[in-house]
């Protein structure tokens, strides 16, 4: 019999190395023959450990399953499907992973996440093997034509950023994947990376052929060990089985790939901070233009995209540009790997098409708060993200569907809270996080995030009109922080606080009716 035991952080955070070893040792006891086999996340936290053994009905799941659990299972007949209080039934019609659509995340969870055989039988490669018979020009058509938008967060067209670095000549070009995954509440990145190493692998070649790169780099925040570990043993397996390399499968191109390991801050996350920590400097962000399209590694054209939109890729190549396109709404095409997060019960990954709501990912899948208490707002896109009151929960998820409410997507994670959160402490958080993390470099951010904190404390503080004057002055300086700052940390900082101001304006101590 086969069981599958993730090895995924998240998983290994629950203790799934502790039940690996129960299996393998209680399966010797019985003289049974068992093969573990340690796969990725399906992505549904709560039931982690998630353990599954394949059966002759498919493959069957129980968790949360700690070692303690283990002979029981074997008493309960586990490998020829037996019920138990732990069990799920078949994994895949579990309705929070039947309910989705896994394009990027097809095979996370499913296969050995270094087998090459596994990523084969699953379509892994045929994205890369058409590249490879095609244009450069006609690969970045096809990125372009699937309607591709960063996952990173900022949603700018991949294939136009690609066609920028094909179009710009240079003797050298990158690639360089950022993934350092520094938004709260999130972690497709590293659910990725962990669980399908080889999707990224091939995404990040094909972007190579397409804008003529012969050389990548992927920086990891080091928070992600894990993920490391398995980027690097993934390609020295590419390597060794000419995946990448001096001449990719026999077709005399190139590709090499290395990993880099960030350094602990947020602010690396941002593309040229990225860069210049990459170079090996301090991340202090650079001014754009120029474009790191132009002059981005090294003074070289580089493409910068994030671990989902390299890993989207293969399968755009493989399967399709109009099967992409055939997901989403609107200018929104395809699906976006949602995080949830935060105060919700069934917290983890879903993947859907864009125009999903707030209210299916946090009611239908994540089974309402943990606390039970009833939901009061949730941020969307990280610590820049607005705050939604449920209110606006029925809004389809859509890029310019949000950005018409003052919110944004970003990288899809979502964070709950319930009707306990003091919104004017979350708003001096924000402001609190923005200088713990500013690089420094321009004014606005720098001094404005200490000061925007210490506004904030006084109108907590105060009443009457004094309150109405330190209003004035949090309005005046996230003014001056969303038009005066360099990069999106200090420019967006304001958009947590005044959307806590907007919807939440009992918590300031104003009147809710007088502010709306
Ligand atoms: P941006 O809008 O300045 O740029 C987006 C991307 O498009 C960049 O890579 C830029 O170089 C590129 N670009 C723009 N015009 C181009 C052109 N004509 N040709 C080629 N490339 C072009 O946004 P930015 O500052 O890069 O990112 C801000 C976003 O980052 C936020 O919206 C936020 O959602 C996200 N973010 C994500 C985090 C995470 O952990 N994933 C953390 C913090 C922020
Ligand atoms: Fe640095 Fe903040 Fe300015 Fe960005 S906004 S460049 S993080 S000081």
């Amino acid at each position: 019999a086969t069981i599958f035991v993730p090895c995924d952080s998240a998983a290994l955070a629950a203790g799934a190395d502790r039940v690996a070893a129960a299996v393998e040792q209680e399966a010797a006891r019985r003289g049974q023959d068992v093969r573990v086999v340690r796969n990725g996340s399906r992505g549904m936290l709560w039931l982690e450990p998630l353990v599954e053994v394949r059966t002759q009905a498919g493959r069957i799941a129980y968790g949360p399953v700690q070692p303690g659990d283990v002979p029981g299972l074997f008493d309960a007949g586990w490998l020829d499907g037996g019920g138990h209080a732990l069990c799920h039934g078949p994994t895949d019609e579990i309705p929070y992973l039947r309910e989705q659509e896994r394009l990027t995340f097809a095979r996370v969870g499913i296969t050995d996440p270094l087998s090459l055989a596994d990523y084969e039988a699953h379509g892994g490669w045929r994205g890369l093997r058409n590249a490879l018979d095609m244009a450069p020009e006609a690969v970045v058509q096809a990125v372009m034509n699937s309607g591709l938008r960063g996952r990173g967060g900022a949603a700018f067209p991949t294939g136009i950023k690609w066609k920028t670095v094909l179009s710009t000549p240079a003797s050298q070009k990158y690639i360089v994947c950022n993934a350092d995954e520094g938004d709260s509440g999130t972690f497709s990145d590293r659910m990725l990376m962990e669980g399908d190493p080889f999707a990224l692998i091939e995404g990040m070649a094909i972007a190579g052929l397409a804008v003529e790169a012969t050389q990548g780099f992927i920086y990891v925040r080091s928070e992600y060990p894990h993920a490391i570990a398995a980027l690097n043993a993934a390609i020295d397996i590419a390597r060794r089985n000419n995946w990448l390399g001096d001449d990719i499968q026999g077709s005399g191109k190139a590709f090499h790939l290395e990993v880099r390991k960030g350094a602990g801050a947020y602010i690396c996350g941002e593309e040229t901070s990225l860069l210049e920590s990459l170079e090996g400097k301090r991340g202090v962000v650079r001014a754009k233009p120029p474009l790191p399209a132009i002059q981005g590694l090294f003074g070289q054209p580089t493409v910068v995209n994030n671990v989902i939109s390299l890993a989207t890729v293969p399968a755009i190549l493989a399967n399709g540009a109009a099967w992409y396109r055939d997901y989403g709404m609107g200018r929104s095409q395809g699906t976006l790997p949602f995080q949830l997060a935060g105060n919700v019960r069934h917290g983890g990954l879903v993947e859907k098409a864009f125009g999903v709501t707030l209210n299916t990912l946090l009611h239908d899948f994540g089974g309402g708060s943990a606390s039970g208490r009833p939901f009061r707002a949730a941020q969307v896109g990280g610590p820049l993200g607005a705050y939604l009151p449920v209110s606006q929960w029925d809004t389809p998820i859509d890029y310019e569907a949000y950005a018409a409410i003052s919110a944004m997507v970003g990288h899809g994670g979502v964070v709950a809270f319930d009707d306990t959160v003091d919104m004017a402490q979350m708003a001096r958080y924000a402001m609190e996080f923005c200088a713990i993390e500013s690089c420094g470099k321009c004014t606005p951010c720098r001094i404005g995030s200490t000061r925007g904190v210490e506004v904030i404390e006084r109108i907590v503080r105060s009443d009457g009109e004094a309150r109405e004057r330190q209003l004035a002055l949090l309005n005046d300086l996230c003014d001056t922080m969303l038009g005066g700052s360099l990069c999106a940390l200090g420019g967006m900082t304001p958009f947590p606080v005044q959307s806590a101001i907007r919807h939440f304006p009992e918590d300031f101590g104003l009147d809710p009716a007088m502010s709306a």
